[in-house]
């Protein structure tokens, strides 16, 4: 599914180059749980952007299934971010003014999807992710672990393929940690790929697969 193929990163400050990623070789096949760790800084949000499309690395190639990425332009790129791709991101951002079955509906809003399919997605989702009671709060009535699973909700109701998330257990209690996990190993086993970012030992230990990013390069256990 994806193949990451001597990919390079650098940054530019002030005419400094920084190396981030210099040579990221990773395959991915579909349906599987793999989970990224290492220290801050060391790359791992860079990396997750650039499987989501939303940065290009310096140099590599980055294939998903039969296309390469790096050879997309913006338009092409944000077509097949909507299609593929569910983001939880590291500080999860619902629309305050939005309640959680708006903030929830909101990816297929932008896919045209009629009224009584939104509807049916929407409900029959939140009530897997056990929020059906907080279909019409909004963001600020809600807890932390609640806030996070809406987070899940809106990266997984357009169905994508691949499920990039940061730290997604990151600012949560042991137990919302739990239920997170949960949630996530089932998703994984109707067949969705997950790549996961962690420093926590309990979100690795349910991957099959755990790459560390050190010095730029990946190494696997
Ligand atoms: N847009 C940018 N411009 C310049 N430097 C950047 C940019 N994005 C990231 N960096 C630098 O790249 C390095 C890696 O950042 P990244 O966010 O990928 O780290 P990380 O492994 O996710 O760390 P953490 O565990 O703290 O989240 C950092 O030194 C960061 O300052
Ligand atoms: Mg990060």
């Amino acid at each position: 599914m994806i193949k990451l193929t001597e990919l390079k990163k650098s940054y530019h400050k002030k005419n400094v180059r920084q190396d981030i990623l210099k040579g990221i070789n990773l395959t991915v096949e579909e349906g599987e749980l793999v989970a990224v760790k290492g220290r801050s800084g060391a790359g791992k949000s860079t990396l997750l952007y650039i499987l989501g499309g939303l940065e290009q690395p310096t140099s590599g190639s980055y294939h998903f299934y039969n296309s390469n990425i790096t050879n997309f332009n913006q338009k092409e790129l944000a077509a097949w971010r909507k299609e593929n791709i569910g983001f939880i991101l590291q500080n999860f951002t619902l629309i305050e003014e939005k309640n959680v079955f708006d903030n929830v509906a909101l990816p297929l809003l932008y896919a045209n999807k009629s009224k009584g399919e939104i509807e049916s997605k929407v409900i029959s989702l939140l009530e897997q992710l056990e929020l059906e009671d907080k279909a019409y709060q909004y963001p600020r009535e809600l807890s932390g672990g609640q806030a996070q699973r809406v987070a899940i909700a809106r990266a997984l109701i357009n169905e994508p393929k691949l499920i990039l998330a940061d730290e997604p257990t990151g600012s949560l209690d042991e137990e919302t940690e739990k239920v997170i996990l949960n949630i996530f190993k089932k998703i994984n086993q109707e067949g969705k790929t997950f790549i996961l970012v962690t420093h926590d030992e309990t979100v690795s230990s349910i991957c099959e697969r755990v790459i560390e990013i050190k010095n730029g390069y990946s190494d696997e256990f």
